[in-house]
């Protein structure tokens, strides 16, 4: 996903402007830019790569100008390399863009018919052109932005420097976010307010159907049609600190082993640790009225989900419809607003889960939104916020998001379970007791797992092919596994339901793919061991992830075996995390990868 910032100020912009775009780096990008006006003059540096390829064109041809913007680009329409780098020029025109012009090419074609003459490849372009068209027939800037919102269709969050209005910035929204920073002496805008931190942390956020007209001191939003809207700021959450690793060598690292007190964070929140009991839900849905629940998500996300379905289906006995959210949004589901619908995201900003946020709502079902960034577009749009409180997740791959997804999944799925009377208060206090519990042990297969795991993944890391099983709510942590291990290290890896091991991927054991099987000593075990003889029946080589009960029980030949403690199966899964997210971490360190921006990935897709 792209990043954007811009500010119009009062000091030199451009290396406060490439720091804030190092605050928007883990969002994934392949190329840079950045772009400001002084003296009547507007130019820009571009560079492909990373920021450091920029900053070193900056030191050798400075940028002076205190109004600028900046770009890191994840490509969508054309190839990462300079050329299609923002910020864009055309005739007095600069302009940034995260999203997706989808009307792009028409608009292209009536440009060239015209006789405009392009130099990218990039659907962005289009916009610049179209701005620069409506400027050379006489329209104002702002009428110019207008014009051209009334023409483009898709995702964009764009921002835009007029060569002749030196000392202003206009910028939209209709899909991807935009913060604006009010500043002393400046105002400032960026993509989160993570990126204007260091700036200010009183922050505007824009929606949809938003353009904004900022100057040194002033802030002024309109809609599409010209009209005022009022939109007023707050404190943002965010702060400096955030991006800072400690001493771990990537955030991915430094995010896994905080989850522990993350957990207990989020937890608060959710449990009343005296009583152990769940907090009365006071938001807009009330689970011991609906007839049914929805969920939908994508990744990893959509995991955690899938991990939900279990324990409310389980505990408070309501039936879960749940797709990743590409699915979810096509199907047109047949729905009732007896249902409710939670979206789970740790962004807040992915399209297909918003796409299939508003198709739930455009069929009257109370939505939830069990989100980590709280100002989000998924969080606003929905009736229910249920924060995950997990902190910035700045490594791509997501590890503490994942797990208070789960903790907060639980924790409403037993609450429901109360409001339903399908649990008894008895069994609320024995499952919050397990819940308050996690933390402690989190913690302690933290560090009592790292060197065998660290040793492991230096094997794992020699395999093409890795194949994961589990049963019960370790079937999703299959899947999970296998998307942390491709992701970051970019072995191939394959999760299935281990009942599903004979119906097929049978076919592909050999001593070339190891199967990591994950069973705690469950309701399920027995038969997990069964799957796994088959597995070693035909020289398969497996990685026994299970507590203490398990090891001591199969005597089965294993490449590894990770004995975790013996926990409740209502927070194995959040515990059974561990060794898979650090198998995955260590496996990416060994094959050299980078682990906290993996290849052609972004942390949050809000392009469709
Ligand atoms: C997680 O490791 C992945 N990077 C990815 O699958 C992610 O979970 C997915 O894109 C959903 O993002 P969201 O939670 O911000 O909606």
């Amino acid at each position: 996903m792209c990043g954007i910032v811009g500010i119009v100020g009062r000091q030199p912009v451009a290396a406060r402007l490439v720091d804030a775009l190092r605050r928007l780096e883990y969002r994934g990008y392949d190329s840079a830019g950045v772009a400001t006006i002084h003296d009547g003059v507007m130019e820009r540096r571009r560079a492909e790569g990373k920021l450091f390829n920029l900053e070193k064109k900056l030191d050798a041809d400075p940028l002076p100008g205190t109004v600028g913007i900046a770009h890191t680009r994840w490509a969508t329409h054309g190839v990462p390399n300079e050329t299609n780098a923002h910020p864009h020029f055309v005739d007095g025109v600069a302009l940034v863009h995260n999203g997706i012009i989808e009307n792009f090419s028409e608009l292209k074609d009536e440009l060239l018919s015209e006789g405009a003459v392009f130099e990218s490849q990039t659907d962005t372009e289009v916009v610049a052109h179209l701005l620069a068209k409506y400027r050379r027939q006489g329209l104002d800037q702002r009428a110019a932005m207008l014009a051209m919102l009334n023409r483009v269709s898709g995702a964009f969050a764009l921002v835009v420097l007029f060569r002749d209005a030196p000392g202003m910035i206009l910028a939209a929204r209709s899909g991807p976010p935009l913060a604006i920073g009010h500043g002393s002496g400046e105002m400032s805008l960026g993509s989160d307010a993570i990126a204007l931190s260091p700036f200010t942390s009183e922050i505007t956020y824009l929606v949809d159907g938003d353009c904004a007209i900022l100057t040194h001191d002033s802030l002024e939003v309109i809609d599409f049609e010209g009209k005022p809207v009022t939109r007023r700021s707050q404190i943002s959450q965010a702060s400096a600190f955030m991006v800072d690793k400690g001493n771990h060598r990537h955030f991915m690292e430094k995010e896994i082993y905080e989850q522990p007190e993350i957990i207990s964070h989020a937890l608060s929140h959710y449990v009343n640790f005296a009583a152990h009991t769940i907090k009365t839900n006071g938001t807009a849905i009330d689970f011991g009225a609906v007839s049914g629940l929805a969920i939908s998500a994508c990744g990893t996300a959509y995991l955690s989900g899938l991990i939900g379905k279990y324990w409310f289906e389980r505990y408070a006995r309501l039936p879960v419809e749940i797709d990743v959210a590409s699915e979810f949004r096509y199907r047109e589901l047949p729905l009732s607003p007896s249902q409710a619908a939670l979206f789970i995201s740790q962004s807040g900003e992915t399209a297909d889960t918003l796409a299939s946020l508003r198709y739930c709502k455009d069929n009257g079902l109370k939505i939830g939104a069990v989100v980590n960034v709280q100002e989000s577009t998924i969080a606003r749009e929905a009736d229910a916020i249920f924060p995950i409180l997990a902190g910035p997740e700045i490594g791509v791959a997501s590890t503490k998001a994942f797990t208070c997804q789960l903790a907060v999944l639980a924790a409403l799925a037993i609450g429901a379970g109360r409001a339903r009377g399908t649990i008894s208060a008895g069994d609320e206090r024995a499952l919050v007791k397990h819940l308050i519990e996690m933390p402690r042990i989190m913690s302690r297969v933290l560090n009592e797992i790292q060197p065998q795991i660290e040793a492991l993944s230096r094997d794992l890391s020699r395999f093409k092919d890795v194949l994961y099983l589990g049963r019960g709510t370790s079937f999703p942590l299959a899947l999970e596994g296998a998307l942390k291990l491709k992701e970051i290290s970019y072995i191939h890896a394959e999760g299935y339901a281990a009942g599903e091991l004979k119906h097929g991927p049978i076919a592909l054991i050999d001593e070339n793919m190891p199967v990591i099987v994950i069973a705690p000593h469950d309701r399920f075990f027995e038969k997990t061991v069964s799957n796994m003889q088959e597995v070693a029946a035909r020289g398969g080589k497996i990685i026994f992830i299970t507590d203490e009960k398990g090891a001591a029980a199969s005597k089965l030949p294993t490449m590894a075996t990770i004995a975790l403690p013996n926990v409740d199966e209502i927070i194995a899964p959040m515990i059974f995390a561990l060794p898979i997210q650090l198998l995955a971490y260590h496996a990416a360190v060994f094959m050299g990868t980078d682990v906290d921006q993996p290849r052609n990935l972004a942390k949050s897709v809000t392009v469709e």
